[in-house]
């Protein structure tokens, strides 16, 4: 649908044309005094210079021109603005439309495209920490962004399951159990099914192993083991594939538990076999050159403000680097799925990696000349105290025990508030406590900082997740009351609390196309926050069950039924969902 700003504009322009001034004055903007008006014009006064005229000569001659129906106030005013308010009729009318059209009128932008979104990056054989949470719940917001204004989107996590951590593991394990098939290479036998460590066995080997790297010797073996896992030894292959198949599941548990899904669960280790031909092909064409031993791809540009190091592909010992996977993963995207788009959501530490590595794709050719290459670099979430985010005895802490805090933080408030019966004491804790954690995050810009505080994020007042379900409930609970309302058409705004909500709602496509256009989920929750105030204010200000005037309470029913809709479509879209009560 039309944006409503874009309607009036035409409208606009064709009164300036209509009263003899040329069309392009007629740009309309939202009101910078809504204690006046709703919408402006301020383009009578810089016709006027052209004119060479009176401003307010020109505005009245235009607002004469304007179809009064439109608008409940529209004016011209010294020293030549134009006032608009937009009558009820309008608004009505461009509601209903709203309400009947799919995707409730949102702008499909992305019709025909293809976008991946990588994030999560989730590193195989650690548990996810709290710096997880971030790029996790950002990258599944935007990319239900992006599918929800029409694109094809493909969420790939990315994973780290092909650097030194598996060597150090392998390694480890060498030490522990040298007897182990795995490490004889004369081994020519099927290796077991069977696992030779458990999941907490890992996340203990993991830690061990990494705490010795400061050990020339150990680290040595590590390295080792890892060039020769790449190499495709079949015992520490088979290794791999044990850490594999006890990682990935636990991994996969804590990110539904987050309402996160990956479309691919591709890795590092699968981007390597497309790494000898493009290496070979960017040395062909002399795009890749040697430096200091080292395979290079040189990406500096003269307009550089800070110097850019070259992009290294191979290092001098011949293994490649993270750089390379990602250049080896576009390889592999652009054959599999020739996207339009790729969104890189990490933290904003790698902003430096993904400038080298977008501009040695360009350079490289690996990606087309229009295919997009954007990353979201976030910030960091810190303590309540500002300070970065530590347990109590100064380690990282586990994002499941982050979970599990504000879960059990809910939880107490739901049974404190007896807000529902025993049996689903646990679902609505977690859509409660999911809402908290991810509109606490959401919320913010993501480039900047922001600190975590559990009561604040789950309280059921105020800026909060909790409070944008509190007011969806509230509204379920009256429709459930009225009964069906689904194909109630919308009304004329009944009164000024009724006419600002409907304007509220009108903002939903710009919002989202914003959100997209700037990777902002923060404005979509700064929307919902403004139109669930207007839903509130609206209830508390008019009776609306109370209404004996069958045709007003029709109206009210279809006018909270739309805001209802709105941002539960919004809150999916963010990724968290509403509970029945609250
Ligand atoms: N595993 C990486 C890390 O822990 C994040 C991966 C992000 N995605 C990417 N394509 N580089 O830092």
């Amino acid at each position: 649908m039309k944006r409503i700003l874009d309607i009036i504009t035409e409208k606009m322009q064709q009164a300036f044309v209509d009263a003899g001034y040329d069309a392009s004055f007629g740009r309309v903007t939202v009101s910078n005094r809504p204690d006046l008006c709703e919408y402006q014009c301020n383009g009578a006064l810089s016709a006027a210079k052209q004119y060479k005229c009176a401003p307010i000569q020109i505005a009245n001659a235009v607002v004469a021109q304007l179809d009064a129906g439109d608008y409940d106030l529209v004016e011209a005013v010294m020293p030549g603005f134009i006032n608009l308010k937009l009558s009820g009729a309008f608004l009505q009318k461009y509601l209903e439309a709203m309400r009947t059209a799919p995707s409730y009128g949102a702008e499909m932008i992305g019709a025909g495209k293809t976008c991946v979104v990588d994030y999560g990056g989730a590193n195989v054989a650690k548990p996810l920490h709290i710096g997880h949470l971030r790029p996790a719940i950002i990258g599944e917001a935007l990319k239900r962004l992006y599918k929800f204004l029409g694109y094809n989107t493909i969420g790939d996590i990315h994973l780290g399951d092909w650097g030194l951590q598996m060597g150090l593991i392998i390694a480890e394990l060498q030490e522990r159990q040298p007897e182990l098939c795995y490490f004889d290479p004369d081994f020519t036998g099927e290796y077991p099914k069977e696992s030779p460590f458990t999941l907490s066995e890992l996340e203990e080997i993991y830690p061990t192993a990494s705490s010795k790297k400061t050990d020339p010797v150990f680290a040595e073996k590590a390295h080792t083991a890892t060039y020769e896992l790449q190499q495709g030894r079949p015992g520490y292959r088979a290794i791999w594939n044990h850490i594999m198949s006890i990682s990935l599941p636990d991994l996969r548990r804590v990110y539904d538990s987050l309402d996160v899904h990956y479309e691919k669960w591709l890795g590092e280790s699968d981007a390597d076999s497309y790494i000898p031909a493009m290496v070979a092909d960017l040395k062909d064409r002399g795009l890749a050159v040697e430096s200091n031993g080292a395979l290079v791809i040189p990406v500096a540009e003269e307009t550089d403000k800070q110097e850019i190091p070259p992009c290294i592909l191979v290092k001098s010992d011949g293994s490649s680097i993270y750089a390379t996977t990602d250049l080896a993963t576009m390889v592999q995207r652009m054959q599999d799925w020739q996207p339009d788009k790729m969104l890189y959501i990490t933290d904003k530490r790698q902003n430096l990696h993904f400038e080298q590595v977008f501009r040695a794709a360009k350079k490289g050719g690996i990606v087309n000349a229009e295919t997009e290459l954007e990353h979201v670099g976030h910030g960091t979430m810190n303590g309540a105290d500002g300070k970065p985010f530590k347990t109590r005895d100064g380690g990282v802490l586990r994002l499941e025990q982050l979970i599990k805090d504000m879960t059990d933080f809910v939880r107490s408030k739901v049974v404190e508030n007896k807000i529902v019966g025993d049996d689903e004491v646990e679902a609505t804790t977690a859509k409660i406590a999911l809402a908290a954690l991810k509109y606490g995050d959401l919320s913010n810009q993501p480039t900047k900082d922001y600190n975590f505080d559990l009561e604040r994020f789950a309280a059921f007042e105020g800026n909060t997740g909790p409070y944008i379900l509190y007011t969806i409930v509230r509204i379920k609970s009256i429709l459930a009351k009225y009964g069906a309302w689904e194909h109630l058409p919308i009304s004329t705004p009944a009164n000024i609390y009724a006419k600002d909500l409907m304007l509220a709602i009108t903002k939903f496509s710009p919002t989202l196309e914003n959100a997209l256009r700037t990777s902002s989920p923060n404005l979509i929750c700064a929307y919902i926050y403004e139109l669930a105030g207007c839903v509130n204010k609206f209830y508390h200000e008019t009776r609306i069950l109370g209404e004996e005037n069958e045709e007003l309470k029709a109206g009210y029913i279809s006018l909270i039924g739309l805001a209802k809709n709105i941002l539960e479509t919004c809150i999916h879209i963010l990724g968290f969902s509403a509970p029945e009560k609250m």
